[in-house]
């Protein structure tokens, strides 16, 4: 089935050239001059994709994309709108427009827009994504971001692949061993056990033993035969935290786990055989060779058949206040009326890095619940790490912003050139705090020349 698009839009040039340049990608084109039009089109034809002028014979865009959206929220609309129009602009992404353009339209930004909007579409109709959120008995995998949708796409291929060897990696708290449990949990291999063990807290000769276990004898004071979690956890998933600090010695062994599924225990001349996942996590980043000086090349590549990289929660572009609302949620914050985050509270939460990621968002949150009296949580509950960065931006702010009046651009450029200062460089965060789509921040980078 080809894509399909409606354009709503007074001007027929624009409404033309639109129009040729979808159908030249494959796309089914339809056009309208006025909302009454566009309207009935979009019913009719139901088009996954609304190009939506801002100023109409019969209103305003804005009007339109509430009622688009009332009745088919799953559309994606891209809004056109002059530069005078910038506030409706934010106006209409707070009231889910995908994305927005200014006139004229900069035919490359246009295609990019289009593509992600399709591409999000596409991945928020995945049924895959719902079966994480509510299917097994590990779920909470909470977030809507782009970055996340992709997470929770291919958790689900590994889910069905109950074979595959898992890596995942991600800084410390990006919620590794959540997503290693999730996987488990939606996988054929559920109601077998998930057993974990973290190779950087035991001793190499312990943790070979607590591995693969050790027969009677092995070593003086092993006075009974002893199954190693490989047997235990026959039918199910072994999971390997810290798998960088793996010692040289035992890679070979884990290799052979995977590569044959046979092992020895401990002092054992007999070939045990087993059937379980073996799933490893890393906050190492060891993709970079320099990183793996001490890790068997074979091993590596055989644990990163399929790796699931969890990003940074500073890069998740929406998820940090569904996050936050999520554990406000789980927390004793109902039992004290504390039922929500206050505004300012939640710009502080935005503004911040998250070097902890979401289990540092996590301590925040009921720590915070902890010293509010209801009801609501407010900048005061907050630790001051977080308060210090954004009054020193907001005090930066203040004394480089141009004081004489000047163009409307001048000053989206100044603001644009601050906040990505702010996120230090992170567009997902400055698009954020800036509330508009990643994609328009690139544009509006490119045409400021801030790139
Ligand atoms: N997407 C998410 N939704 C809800 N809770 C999450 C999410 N990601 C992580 N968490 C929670 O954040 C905390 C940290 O996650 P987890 O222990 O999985 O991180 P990790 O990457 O294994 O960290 P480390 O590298 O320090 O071991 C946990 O309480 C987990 O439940
Ligand atoms: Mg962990």
């Amino acid at each position: 089935m080809p894509h399909s698009v409606l354009i709503i839009d007074d001007e027929e040039t624009i409404r033309k050239s639109l129009g040729y340049l979808f159908a030249a990608k494959g796309f089914s084109v339809s056009a309208a001059a006025t909302i009454a039009e566009g309207l009935k089109l979009a019913w009719a034809a139901r088009p996954e994709l609304v190009i939506l002028d801002n100023r109409l014979p019969d209103g305003t865009g804005l009007q339109a994309l509430e009622m688009i959206k009332a009745e088919q929220p799953d559309i994606m609309v891209i809004m056109l709108t002059g530069y005078a129009n910038l506030p409706d602009a934010v106006q209409a992404m707070r009231k889910g427009a995908y994305d927005y353009l200014t006139k004229p339209v900069d035919i490359d930004a246009l295609e990019i827009a289009a593509e992600r909007a399709l591409e999000t579409q596409g991945l928020k109709k995945e049924n895959l994504v719902l079966k994480m959120r509510h299917g097994g008995s590990h779920t909470g995998v909470i977030g809507n971001s782009r970055e996340i949708h992709k997470i929770l796409l291919i958790m689900g291929l590994l889910a069905e692949n109950p074979d595959t060897t898992v890596m995942i990696t991600g800084e410390s708290g990006t919620g590794k061993e959540l997503a290693a449990r999730t996987i488990h949990s939606l996988s054929a291999r559920k109601d077998r056990p998930f057993l974990d063990i973290n190779c950087a807290s035991l001793s190499e000769h312990l943790l070979e033993s607590e591995l693969f276990g050790h027969e009677r004898g092995a070593y003086t004071d092993a006075k009974e035969m002893k199954k190693g979690l490989l047997e235990v956890a026959d039918g199910g998933t072994v999971f390997l935290d810290e798998i960088a600090e793996l010692s040289i010695n035992l890679q070979p062994k884990l290799l052979r786990v995977i590569e044959t599924k046979t092992f020895r225990r401990v002092g054992g001349t007999r070939d045990i055989k087993v059937d379980v996942r073996i799933m490893a996590a890393t906050n190492k980043d060891l993709s970079n060779p320099e990183n793996r000086k001490n890790f068997r090349e074979d091993l590596y590549y055989r644990l990163c058949v399929m790796p699931v990289h969890m990003p940074p929660l500073r890069a998740r572009e929406n998820d940090v206040l569904d996050l936050a609302r999520y554990f406000l949620s789980q927390s004793a914050a109902i039992k004290k009326n504390i039922t929500e985050i206050s505004e300012d509270c939640e710009g502080y939460l935005l503004a911040y890095s998250w070097p902890g990621n979401i289990r540092e968002l996590r301590n925040v949150i009921e720590r915070a619940v902890i010293l509010s009296q209801g009801p609501a949580i407010t900048p005061e509950h907050l630790p001051h790490e977080l308060l210090e960065k954004k009054e020193h931006a907001v005090r930066e702010e203040r004394a480089d912003y141009p004081s004489a009046p000047c163009s409307l651009d001048r000053l989206e450029k100044e603001h644009i050139k601050k906040t990505m200062d702010f996120s230090r460089g992170n567009q997902s965060l400055a698009a954020r705090l800036l509330g508009i789509s990643r994609s328009t921040l690139i544009n509006k980078l490119k045409k400021y020349n801030l790139l």
